[in-house]
């Protein structure tokens, strides 16, 4: 049963982060519809977890972001090496600490904590965002230009 809860100011404010707009495209098609994807699954992750919903429902949730980016970043990753990118390794360090954040959450899933916890859900969404508007873009100019 969905169960409505008052969101705080910031829980509003990091929600927005985690929506789509128009002008974080980088320009590559299939890049940025992952992109929309996972802040699709990212925002419904946290809508589900602030909201209380069931436990299955949020570790779905979570699966489903996880899973996705992952398959996102092996997409990129063996797009650099296609192309010979001489930023690939950087890049591929901020896909797996992205990673990393989102085990995080994971584990406190697993150990029974709330996963709604504002300063991972900050650094989530600031991160996300840092990374499409700058290293994806990066990396589709490259592509782009080396064409
Ligand atoms: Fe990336
Ligand atoms: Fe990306």
């Amino acid at each position: 049963m969905k169960k409505d809860v008052f969101l705080s100011r910031e829980d509003e404010d990091i929600s927005r982060c985690f929506d789509w707009k128009e002008d974080m495209r980088c320009g590559d098609p299939d890049i940025d519809a992952d992109h929309q994807h996972i802040f699709e699954l990212a925002q419904h992750l946290r809508s589900v977890s602030i909201r209380g919903r069931e436990r299955i429902v949020v570790g779905k949730a979570l699966i489903d972001l996880m899973d996705y980016a992952h398959s996102h970043f092996q997409r990129e990753e063996a797009l650099m090496q296609s192309s010979a990118y001489p930023m690939l390794e950087e890049h591929r360090m901020e896909h797996a600490a992205l990673l990393e954040l989102i085990h995080e959450l994971h584990r406190d899933f697993m150990d029974g904590k709330a996963i709604g916890r504002a300063d991972v859900w900050r650094l989530l969404s600031r991160w996300v965002q840092h990374h499409v508007l700058s290293t994806d873009r990066a990396l589709v100019l490259f592509v782009r230009q080396s064409r």
